[in-house]
């Protein structure tokens, strides 16, 4: 029985007065949740406050992004290991505003999945189609091939320490929320590619669903049986929003 993970991508936003708020409020009112796993993943500047805010709490933290390099003359980048020594557990890859503003590659996003294996810490691999592609009908296409260039240089072991997150592009603070069949039908796709080469770790694997997961669906999409909770935008910078969501997703 896979565990669901609901993790908070806070993006650009936050200072030290209300993250302090947020974070404490985060930790004392999870607390007390069971089966069921959370993180938040915060802008690099506030990894240290989150660190002294959440150490010792049921709720982890990680980085949104992070280098392909391990170290070297890579002027304002952050690598694997600088965001282990803030005790991440988690690092998100390939969200799909590095894909589009930033220019990552497939390429770019697998360096950076297996820069972060190698440190110890899970990936959150981000995977997902535009509108464009979904009313072209290349959903699949464009998910099974930014699932190949990872799988090419990590293969199914370094698929088995990640975290993988379907969110349509189209979804992602759109407030278009996937239906909870369109959002299956993609991750029974996901699983079923990766079973092809490996039943058990891709019937282990956690996929999370993204994409304008709020309190009032997210009971309906961690439902459905290969959604494994959420990546979680605009409604992880909401207190109560964000508890109600990890509250769908005990099970
Ligand atoms: P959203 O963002 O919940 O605000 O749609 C999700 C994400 O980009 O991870």
């Amino acid at each position: 029985m896979r565990q669901k993970l609901v993790a908070g991508n806070w993006k650009m936003h936050g200072n030290l007065i209300e993250n302090q708020v947020l974070l404490g409020n985060l930790r004392d009112s999870l607390a007390g949740m069971q089966n069921m796993a959370s993180a938040i993943c915060v802008p690099f500047p506030y990894l240290a406050q989150a660190q002294s805010v959440l150490a010792g709490s049921v709720v982890a933290w990680g980085a949104q992004n992070l280098s392909e390099h391990a170290k070297g003359a890579y002027t304002g980048e952050v690598s694997a290991s600088m965001l282990q020594d803030f005790g991440c557990r988690y690092v998100i890859v390939g969200h799909s505003e590095r894909r589009a503003l930033f220019g990552e590659t497939d390429e770019v996003v697998a360096a950076k999945f297996m820069a972060a294996i190698a440190a110890g810490l899970i990936p959150i691999l981000c995977v997902g189609e535009t509108l464009s592609e979904r009313e072209a009908d290349a959903a699949e296409a464009v998910i099974a091939r930014q699932l190949d260039a990872v799988l090419k240089i990590a293969g199914m072991a370094g698929i088995a320490r990640s975290v993988l997150a379907y969110e349509p592009v189209w979804a992602i603070g759109t407030g278009k929320t996937a239906s909870p069949e369109q959002a299956q039908a993609v991750h029974a796709f996901i699983r079923q590619k990766l079973a092809a080469q490996d039943a058990d770790i891709a019937n282990r694997l956690v996929i999370q669903y993204g994409g304008s997961v709020k309190a009032a669906n997210a009971a309906e999409l961690f439902s459905q049986p290969d959604i494994d909770g959420g990546l979680i935008g605009g409604a992880s910078l909401v207190a109560d929003e964000f508890i109600a969501i990890c509250k769908a997703a005990q099970s």
